[in-house]
């Protein structure tokens, strides 16, 4: 699935105090790529996230998904869609903590009635990603590089067209951030998903994308990082 922003503008609070993230951004996302999308800090990168997904409004712009405008959508409508297409993995994992690693894996299969065949998506979403030995776990009992893990075994659970990434290697070193991306890329490439990674590790640039952004001063440039 293919991702059109155009024109995006973004403003946080209000007349007088007014935050401008973007100003007539524009970002062009091809179907089943692997783009990379670099900023800094605070450049905007979750609140670029969570416009596209819908999470978040825009103040103006447009947002298509292989031409279907989601600003037309109403707010079922959205959230249906979010469920179905789009996998989000969040900056500080979201896991629910009285849940256990496959319960909280399981939650973007709430649609899904046949809950055995519920339970065996969370089963292989879990293998997939090298985890299932702590299916019954609760999060707090995992490490940083195993709660990742699980927030993206239920990222990609229902097998969705698209995925978010916010920074999910910025807090890793070297090797299990190695491994991170190998598990999204072969998401992407066996999956045919369109797959969004935000990152501040400029290191990160070589890698072989498909597209990489760059956002810088409220724009969103097709660059590599120069710092
Ligand atoms: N809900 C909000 N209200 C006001 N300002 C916000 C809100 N969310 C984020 N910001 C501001 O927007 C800027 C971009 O934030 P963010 O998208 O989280 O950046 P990044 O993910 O690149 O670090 C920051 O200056 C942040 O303080
Ligand atoms: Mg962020």
């Amino acid at each position: 699935m293919d991702i059109v922003a155009r024109d995006i503008t973004k403003i946080y609070g209000n007349k007088g105090n007014e935050i401008i993230i973007f100003e007539e951004a524009n970002i062009n996302i091809p179907s089943a790529s692997f783009t990379g999308i670099f900023g800094v800090s605070g450049a905007g990168k979750t609140t670029l996230l969570n416009i596209l997904s819908g999470i978040e409004p825009i103040t103006a712009g447009k947002i298509i998904f292989d031409g279907w405008d989601l600003a037309l959508a109403g707010e079922k409508e959205r959230s249906d869609f979010r469920l179905s297409n789009i996998g989000f993995i969040f900056q500080n994992f979201n896991l629910i903590p009285s849940l256990t690693v496959v319960e909280n894996v399981s939650l973007p299969l709430i649609a899904i009635r046949d809950k055995k065949e519920a339970a065996k998506m969370a089963e292989a979403a879990l293998e997939r990603v090298s985890i299932a030995q702590r299916a019954k776990n609760l999060p707090d009992t995992l490490s940083f590089g195993e709660k990742q893990r699980v927030s993206i075994a239920r990222a990609i659970v229902n097998r969705p067209k698209i995925i978010f990434a916010d920074e999910p290697v910025s807090n890793l070193e070297d090797r299990s951030a190695e491994k991170i991306i190998q598990i999204l890329r072969d998401f992407n490439m066996k999956e045919k998903a369109t797959v969004v990674l935000c990152t501040n590790h400029s290191e990160l640039s070589r890698r072989k994308w498909d597209r990489f952004y760059n956002i810088t001063g409220g724009n969103i440039k097709e660059s590599w990082p120069t710092i």
